[in-house]
């Protein structure tokens, strides 16, 4: 099949995810390392890691034969039976994550790591509420056991419910407290408030991503993880980190938590588990709740759990990161490309912050410095301005997300200086575009400014 055969029986017999189904994709043909192959011959340089989660680069023939190895032999076990594999990750999990977490619950993806974060917090502390913070993302399928009439329904009877959103450690939108610390302390004392408020004896968790993903890569200040640590302890509350994005060298360390020391009561992980080649993830609790959940009905189960082939593919991906020095390598690349981010910024009025933690970074784009306005809205129509943006990346293949007013820079942890050089020439012509639509051009303010 030729690529216009491929998107006209994949636009007719399937549906696309999110948006709407005016859908132009890329029909893609193979990969290796930082490039996509499209089937009509382009390649794309892939500097957004597809989900930011094909963490060891595309085409590694050794995910590719532990997984085919794995299926020459059995490819579906029940998860009540067992395999090396399982036994391997699982181990192997325990000696990566910060100490004290041991026990991996293997699930298919981030959002049903999370399901299960939640529906053991609830579980052990016998409290409702999750603390949740307004920009953060956690997955999209939480209301579907309410949906059903089976029995099993009753933890999660009404959809999610008893979600309390906590404020954001986003120091950048916060301006009138120029002192980065002062500000740690006055978001986590709005925090203890709303505790206090909303009585600690029915708040079961909070959730938090380390270092905010999708909802603009927001690196919080020093000391603010370990300060709500801290607050959990105080109140007897459990801290979920979901490391679904952030984990497994994103950021320059196996895990975000390792940056500031901190040990999170449940950890979820998913995406870099398997760098994308088989979908996995791993809800991962502390020695105290498994010890909690020992001889309790746990109440979460899927058919594909501790899938044999998802496993063999994180048995053979996670010992890479090693082998390959990715997390040193990300740290390193990550400083590189953090510095060509800032000299981007110094040239370009659009760009309002720069943020970034390893090969986990971002622009903010404003509509004028002073404001901070935000360039382009995260919900609503897109402007002229976006569209050519995200033309221009398509015409020079370059695979990146522009999301809103973030353009995120998050390329798999093999990228080299001369891919991310050439990667930051084409931003430099998009934020030409991004500039002509701010203040100082005379452009007239976002409709999204009222
Ligand atoms: C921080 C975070 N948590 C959870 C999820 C959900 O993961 P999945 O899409 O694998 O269900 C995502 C997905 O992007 C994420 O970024």
């Amino acid at each position: 099949m030729n690529a216009a055969e491929i998107v006209d029986l994949c636009r007719s017999y399937s549906l696309f995810e999110w948006g709407t189904q005016e859908v132009n994709p890329l029909a893609i043909d193979r990969g290796e390392g930082c490039y996509l192959y499209t089937v009509d011959g382009r390649q794309i340089l892939d500097f957004n890691s597809i989900a930011m989660n094909v963490n060891i680069g595309h085409g590694d023939q050794r995910i590719t034969e532990a997984v085919a190895h794995q299926m020459s032999k059995v490819s579906f076990v029940s998860p009540f039976m067992v395999t090396e594999v399982r036994a391997e990750v699982a181990k192997k999990l325990a000696e990566i994550t910060p100490n004290g977490l041991t026990k991996s619950f293997f699930t298919l993806s981030g959002s049903d790591a999370n399901e299960a974060a939640i529906r053991t917090a609830r579980l052990v502390t016998g409290r409702r509420k999750i603390l949740s913070r307004y920009r953060s993302y956690h997955g999209s399928t939480h209301q579907v056991l309410a949906l059903g009439g089976d029995p099993r329904r009753e933890p999660v009877e009404g959809g999610m419910g008893d979600i309390v959103r906590i404020p954001d450690p986003y120091h950048y939108r916060c301006p009138w407290i120029t002192d980065e610390k002062e500000f740690c302390e006055f978001n986590l004392d709005q925090i203890e408030q709303i505790v206090r408020l909303e009585g600690a004896h029915t708040i079961a968790a909070v959730i938090v991503e380390p270092v905010t993903g999708s909802n603009g890569l927001i690196v919080p200040p020093d000391g603010w993880l370990s300060g709500l640590r801290a607050l959990c302890d105080r109140h007897g509350i459990l801290l979920i980190c979901d490391e679904v994005m952030t984990g497994f060298g994103r950021t320059g360390e196996w895990f975000a938590v390792d940056h500031d020391g901190v040990t999170p009561d449940i950890m979820t992980v998913a995406k870099g588990i398997t760098s994308g080649y088989v979908p996995l993830g791993a809800c991962i609790v502390s020695d105290d709740i498994a010890e909690a959940v020992h001889d309790r009905p746990l109440g979460s189960g899927l058919t594909y759990q501790s899938h044999p082939v998802g496993l063999a593919a994180a048995s053979a991906t996670i010992p890479i990161y090693e082998s390959d020095n990715l997390i040193e390598r990300s740290k390193k690349m990550g400083g590189y490309l953090l510095e060509g981010l800032q000299d981007l910024a110094s040239r370009h009025v659009s760009v309002g912050d720069v943020r970034g933690r390893g090969l986990f970074t971002a622009l903010e784009l404003v509509y004028d410095q002073d404001s901070r306005l935000e360039l382009f809205p995260l919900t609503g129509p897109s402007s002229q301005a976006d569209q050519d943006m995200r033309k221009l990346f398509d015409t020079e293949g370059l695979s990146c997300a522009l999301r809103g007013p973030f353009l995120f820079a998050n390329p798999p942890l093999v990228v080299d200086h001369s891919q991310i050089d050439w990667a930051l020439t084409i931003f430099d012509r998009a934020l030409d575009i991004a500039d002509s639509e701010t203040a100082s051009a005379g452009a007239s303010a976002p409709p999204h400014s009222e």
